[in-house]
Order: C-alpha cells, then structure tokens, then sequence
C-alpha cells in the first residue's frame, strides 16, 4: 500500500509541504509507504471542457497533469494540501481536481475505494471554507474518508509558520493515522478498487 501527499502551493518548500509531511509521517509509522510531490513550478491548467477523456483515459492538454493522474492512480491512500488564496484552493489545485475529477468520471471513477483528505493551510480567512470545496471533491470522487476533530486545517503566513499552530500540526497528524487505519480496513475487506 503506499500514500500519496500533493502539496498543492505554487511556493517550495512551504507550509503545505510541511504538514503534508507531518501527516505521512504519521502514516509511515503505521508501515505504509509515502511519496510526497509539490505542484510547486509545475504547469496544471483549468479543464478546457474539450471532453477528448470522453474517448480515453487521459487529459489531451499538454502540461504537467498527467504524471500527477497516474501517481495518484497507483496511490493507495492521496492527500491534497491546498494554502488558500482569496477565500479558495490554489489554480493549481483547482486544474487538478476539474481535470483529474473528469478523467475519473469519463473512466469508470477510478478513485473509488482510494482513502483520501484535504489539509487546508492559511494565515486566517477561508480555511473552511476551502475545507470544504476539497471534500466535496473527494465526496464525488468516492474516496473513503476519515473525520478529523476541529478539521484539518492549520494556520500560518511565512514559510514554516504551520509548525507553530499545534492544533493544526496534531489535526493533520490525526488525519494520518485515521487515513492509514482506513486504508489497511479497506484493503482488507478487498474494497480497494472501484465497484462496477
Ligand atoms: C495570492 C495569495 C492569496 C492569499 N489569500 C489568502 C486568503 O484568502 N486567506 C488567508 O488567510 N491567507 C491567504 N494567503 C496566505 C496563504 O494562504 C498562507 O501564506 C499559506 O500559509 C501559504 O501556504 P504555502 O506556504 O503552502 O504556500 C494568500 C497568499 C497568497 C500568495
């Protein structure tokens, strides 16, 4: 089984990637392998509404997306970090989930039986908000989902400042732990896979 964590920041290196990483240590320790990758420097633009994943299994725009699409379709367990930017998840992120949530739609919901979650970084407003436009995400995806006490969100500006918010640190170390224990539950009632 392996987990993969998606820091959805356009800045390296900074509070997405941080707790993301805290959160697959968390899984790591429960003997489940981790990668972490940063969308940071990458190109993902917005769908473009062509439906060419109509006819097949892949986004016809030529950027950066589809090495994401087929990590996350190896993955057994994904989390998407997202820092907020007035009031909502990244473009980044957004290109992801419309051009990634299309390709599964058109293919017979790939993710089903995946386990997944959002982490939510920012320095105040928004945080729910944005919380939720990523579950519902997951949600249509079909993607198991643990609860998180006070949710996984965490607060902070400058690069590192994430680590000072303890409750959000402890969240997304809880995501992690509820995210590994559902992943080897699901894996071994043989639900990992999507139902057709
Ligand atoms: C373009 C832009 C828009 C932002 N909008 C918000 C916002 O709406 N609310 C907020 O609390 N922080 C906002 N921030 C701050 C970031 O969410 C915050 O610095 C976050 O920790 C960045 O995460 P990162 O280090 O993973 O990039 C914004 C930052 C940028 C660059």
């Amino acid at each position: 089984m392996k987990a993969l964590g998606i820091s959805g920041s356009p800045r390296a290196d900074g509070n997405s990637m941080l707790i993301t990483r805290h959160a697959l240590t968390a899984i790591a320790e429960e003997g489940i392998k981790t990668e972490l990758i940063s969308l940071a420097g990458l190109s993902i633009l917005g769908c473009n509404a062509c439906m060419a994943c109509l006819k097949e299994e892949r986004c016809i725009i030529e950027d950066d997306l589809m090495p994401i699409y087929e990590k996350m379709k190896a993955a057994d367990g994904i989390i998407i970090a997202t820092p907020v930017y007035f009031g909502s998840a990244t473009a980044l992120v957004k290109g992801l989930i419309e051009r990634t949530g299309y390709i599964v739609r058109n293919s017979g919901g790939t993710f089903q039986g995946k386990v997944g979650g959002p982490i939510v970084v920012a320095r105040r407003g928004g945080l729910t908000f944005t919380l939720a436009q990523m579950y519902y995400w997951f949600e249509t995806m079909e993607f198991y989902m643990p609860g998180v006490a006070r949710w996984n969100i965490a607060q902070g500006l400058g690069k590192g400042e994430v680590a000072n918010d303890k409750e959000g640190m402890d969240g997304a170390w809880k995501l992690g732990k509820n995210m590994a224990f559902l992943m080897k539950t699901v894996h071994a009632a043989g639900d990992d896979k999507p139902r057709r």
